[in-house]
């Protein structure tokens, strides 16, 4: 048996608390039933129905994809090309959950839950997100000050940034770092670097709050378990 509002919620039909307004307005069936009591539970072989239309039941799915270069973070491409779509289960209707650009590889939440995307990319859940980043020349402790106390993109600011693990290849004159961010702003880390003109020549998401890349190669894929998603959950609201 399962809330009413989370079957809504899962069919995609509403938010949870959009489903609930739905509950209370009297707008949802159970069996032929008018149900406006929002503690309502329904089980897997009841008929439910939201303005007299079949509410099809669906599994949330969460999964957690070690993205490669050369692939998009969307789920259809106008020109064809590979996305992250094509490295997953024919069977699961998943979608990722923010972007990582198409040279950017690391970790990735596919998922059909709506919600938790949309809590989990929203700005004022300050979820970290940590990359590491292969830049060009020498990164100087100035730069790594500054990054880490937040800079002028011009169209807005940073806020605070951890950078870990400096070091530098003097021979290929690289450099090398973890950078931590809370937010996820289109192509953040690589304008960030760029502002001081190092051009990030390798990028990958090592760590999505709780989450990390641990035991998955590139291209592969494993299931969410619950107690990660009710971490993600807990985090989303909480911050980290
Ligand atoms: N920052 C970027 O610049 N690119 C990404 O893909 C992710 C973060």
């Amino acid at each position: 048996m399962e809330r009413l509002q989370k079957i809504i919620q899962k069919a995609g039909i509403a938010s949870r608390r959009k489903a609930e307004e739905m509950i209370s307005a009297g707008r949802v069936t159970v069996n032929g039933v008018k149900v406006t009591e929002l503690g309502s539970k329904a089980g897997p072989k009841d008929d439910i129905l939201v303005d007299g239309k079949k509410v099809k039941r669906v599994d949330l799915a969460y999964f957690l994809l070690y993205k490669p270069e050369g692939y998009l973070s969307t789920t259809h491409d106008n020109f064809n090309r590979l996305t992250v779509m094509d490295l997953m289960p024919q069977e699961v209707s998943v979608f990722p959950v923010g972007r990582l650009d198409y040279n950017t590889s690391g970790l990735i939440i596919m998922t059909n839950d709506g919600e938790i995307s949309h809590a989990l990319t929203h700005p004022k859940f300050k979820l970290e997100k940590e990359y590491y980043v292969k830049v060009t020349g020498l990164l100087r402790k100035e730069e790594t000050r500054d990054i880490c106390n937040g800079i002028d993109l011009g169209d807005f600011f940073t806020q605070k940034a951890k950078i870990t693990k400096v070091s530098y290849d003097d021979k290929k004159e690289h450099s090398f770092c973890n950078i931590t961010i809370t937010e996820g702003k289109y192509h953040q880390v690589k304008r960030m670097f760029e502002k001081f003109d190092h051009k990030v020549v390798k990028l990958k998401r090592v760590r999505y709050g709780v989450l990390d890349l641990k035991g998955l190669n590139k291209g592969e894929y494993r299931k969410l378990k619950i107690h990660e998603i009710k971490k993600l959950w807990n985090l989303s609201e909480n911050g980290n």
